[in-house]
């Protein structure tokens, strides 16, 4: 955590990774194995000290919230909540939870900065919670561990957005490789760093909505979904081997049968079916969606080809962006 002063007040600040999922997104939340890996796109929190216990938040691009901290029923509250709260939850929650650990109230401007489109599947909301988190701790004068960071934004989400599996959280925590089963999160050290083209649609899945769709889907056939859910771990674990291998060519064809699988589940949408067809039509080695999908991005690995699908990603509508996995966790 770096702490510094502009225009004479001190700054505490902190950055986080975005991430995608190479395998086993929603199959993860049944406890089938995920691999997910940090990427070079971060999100960046600052929090400066404000007086009479006042709240505020500066999100560059999203919004802005005023409240104040009251102490209610023994616990600290961020209430009298204005502006753009729905938009601000996480931030305004991770902020909540951190007081409450820390134990220790003080007036707090909170400022956001992303370079990770919202709602896109690349982990936006696991990042900002995370370096706020790491931010507004060291403000109030305790550096926490990754663990702890983890564990406080995987609370902020629970609380936020219903189900969530570790995977987020734990990636924005501590970057690299990740392999996530239930509570299990294990970090794969020596795998291939890849170079991957991501196609953002410009729309914006619900991820509340999309695993509640998953758990319908579940319930009322479990049947033909629990066999899809189970193949798609075997993908994980496939695929962590192959990347292991240095085989490329296998996990490509790895990540096409996950996002097959993916699309059984009913969580793909047709501008990233568009965009995943015109990726291996311009040579990925493979392609599917990311994260929670219903719009969002997708993902492409690379062949030689490079420069082809960040065109043919563009030329279908899509917004690339080049990405480098086993990015560094937290900064602080
Ligand atoms: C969302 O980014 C990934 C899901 O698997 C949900 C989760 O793991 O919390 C759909």
């Amino acid at each position: 955590m770096r702490n510094y002063t502009v225009s004479g007040v001190k700054t505490s600040k902190a950055s986080s990774p975005g991430q995608i999922f190479l395998f086993g997104e929603h199959a993860v939340v049944y406890g089938q194995p995920a691999l997910a890996t940090a990427i070079d796109i971060r999100a960046e929190a600052r929090a400066e000290p404000v007086p009479n216990k006042l709240f505020k938040i500066r999100s560059e691009g999203v919004g802005q919230l005023d409240a104040k901290i009251k102490k209610r029923n023994g616990n600290w509250s961020v209430c009298e909540k204005k502006g753009d709260i729905k938009k601000l939850e996480f931030v305004s929650k991770a902020a909540e939870l951190t007081i409450n650990h820390v134990d220790k109230a003080q007036g707090l401007k909170i400022f956001i900065e992303s370079g990770i489109p919202l709602g896109s599947g690349l982990g936006s909301s696991s990042a900002v919670t995370t370096a706020t988190i790491a931010a507004v701790s060291k403000e109030l004068g305790k550096k926490l561990s990754r663990e702890k960071i983890s564990q406080l934004a995987y609370e902020t989400e629970l609380g936020v957005q219903g189900a969530a599996s570790r995977t987020g959280v734990s990636v924005a925590s501590y970057g690299g490789f990740l392999r996530v089963q239930d509570e299990n999160v294990e970090r794969l050290e020596g795998l291939p760093e890849l170079d991957i083209v991501i196609g953002y649609t410009g729309e914006y899945g619900n991820t509340g909505e999309l695993v509640a769709g998953v758990k319908g889907l579940k319930d009322s056939r479990p049947a033909l979904i629990n066999p899809i859910i189970e193949s798609i771990g075997k993908t994980a674990d496939m695929g962590i081997e192959s990347l292991r291998e240095k085989n490329l060519g296998k996990v490509g064809v790895l990540m096409n049968t996950n996002q097959n699988l993916l699309e059984g589940l009913g969580v793909s949408s047709p501008d990233l079916r568009d965009l995943i067809a015109a990726a291996r039509e311009a040579g990925a080695r493979g392609a599917k969606l990311t994260g929670a999908g219903g719009g969002g991005c997708m993902i492409a690995l690379k062949s030689k080809e490079d420069r082809k699908i960040y065109e043919a990603i563009k030329k279908e509508g899509g917004e690339p962006m080049q990405a480098r996995t086993g990015a560094k966790g937290v900064r602080f």
